[in-house]
């Protein structure tokens, strides 16, 4: 199967979707890599890098798209990338459709299947290929914040740590997943006073056993988020219901509650955003104000240290993209049923759940979408 890695066009981002490691992979279970040539250069990879373990280099996205069968991305697919593709052919990315209608009608009009990282799950129900990312999230959101509550960046004025003979300051992080967790860790590291919500009882007790006594877990309702935003001075958002748009945990009305320049960190922003007075930002200026209250919405947010990204997101992806192009669509979701779940549109239909519900589009099953075989070549 030939496979495409285009240069990622969203804003800011400077992540790209394999690394040498994994052309050489491909190369050797037999599959032709084509690389846009510069597509790893944000990530500090060369074209040579590429080509030296068998990558052939094209010069533009047009020709990866054209001759590729399997694309693979980082970020969703941009208005110019998604007039590329075609039926017959498989796009690997992340997409977060459920808050986007249009970009999900417009990726079933293509006719391609368009397969989901965040969605992709694994046997324990866990998402293994929005974890490294999630774990990317989760530290920058503390790091970001902490920049952002600094007085010349228009935030409180107050450090996180504290220091003798002043108080630490108040970090709540909402939703203690893999970005609550790697959010709480750093701020711990920090020495802030750390509280973690989160709805799912068994999941506070792994973080109360994690954290060693070092970060308090609270069950999270509206009333206990109500009596802790007095007193936060960083709010991190990190729930997720997976596939779906994300839940409001804080309500505008909310914002008055709290102190004037505290930060809210809305790291959900990709699944629609958790804060309702949350809309997406970039890198360029990731943070606006509404009542006085600093936000920070980047939806990319792991594009900023592309290095570590890239390697960690590669190094989760490339057993299913080695699955997907030995086997084929059908064959690797046949192995595997939780890269099944990755399957958001498939040949005109939307295929997941929570993303039908999400757009309110309507739900075909997958099998269905994808219709009887028609050669050993099909998907
Ligand atoms: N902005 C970015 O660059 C970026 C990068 C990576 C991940 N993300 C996003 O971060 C979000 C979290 O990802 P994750 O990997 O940590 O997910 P996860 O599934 O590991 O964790 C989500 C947690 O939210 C909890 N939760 C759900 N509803 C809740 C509610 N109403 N109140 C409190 N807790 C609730 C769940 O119980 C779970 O523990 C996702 O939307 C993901 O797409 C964003």
């Amino acid at each position: 199967m030939r496979v495409g890695v285009p240069t990622e066009i969203k804003p800011d981002e400077y992540r790209v979707a394999l690394t040498p490691a994994g052309a050489r992979e491909l190369a050797e279970h037999g599959h032709p890599v084509l690389v846009q040539s510069g597509a790893g250069e944000g990530s500090s990879i060369a074209d040579a890098d590429y080509a030296a373990q068998g990558a052939r280099i094209v010069p533009d996205a047009e020709t990866v798209f054209a001759e590729a069968e399997l694309v693979l991305g980082v970020k969703e697919p941009q208005p110019s990338e998604v007039r590329l593709l075609r039926p017959g052919q498989t796009l690997f990315t992340y997409l977060h459709l459920a808050p986007t209608p249009e970009l999900t009608r417009a990726l079933c009009e293509t006719g391609a299947i368009c397969i989901a990282y965040e969605t992709v799950g694994d046997a324990h129900g866990r998402l293994p290929l929005l974890a490294p990312m999630s774990e990317v999230a989760g530290k920058i959101a503390t790091q970001a914040g902490a920049f952002m509550l600094e007085k010349p960046l228009g935030g409180r004025g107050v450090l996180l740590g504290g220091v003798p003979g002043v108080a630490a300051g108040n970090v709540m992080v909402i939703g203690g997943g893999v970005v609550g967790f790697h959010a709480a860790s750093i701020a711990i590291g920090m020495e802030a006073d750390v509280f973690v919500f989160d709805r799912d009882l068994d999941r506070l007790r792994e973080l109360d056993v994690a954290f060693g006594g070092r970060a308090s877990t609270v069950y999270s309702s509206t009333l206990s988020i109500e009596e802790m935003l007095p007193r936060a001075d960083l709010v991190i958002g990190a729930v997720l219901v997976h596939g779906a748009r994300a839940p409001y945990v804080i309500k505008r009305e909310q914002l008055s509650l709290m102190k004037s320049r505290a930060v809210l960190v809305d790291v959900s922003i990709d699944q629609g955003g958790c804060f309702e007075t949350s809309r997406p930002t970039t890198h360029s200026d990731p943070t606006f104000v509404v009542d006085g209250i600093t936000h920070y919405c980047v939806t990319n947010m792991p594009g900023a240290v592309p290095i570590t990204s890239t390697h960690a997101l590669t190094n989760a992806t490339l057993p299913y993209l080695l699955a997907l192009a030995d086997h084929g669509v059908r064959g690797a979701i046949e192995r595997d049923p939780g890269l099944r779940s990755g399957i958001n549109v498939a040949r005109g239909r939307v295929t997941h759940a929570a993303v039908a519900e999400g757009t309110g589009m309507a739900f075909t099953p997958v099998e269905e979408a994808l219709g009887p075989q028609s050669s050993v070549l099909d998907t």
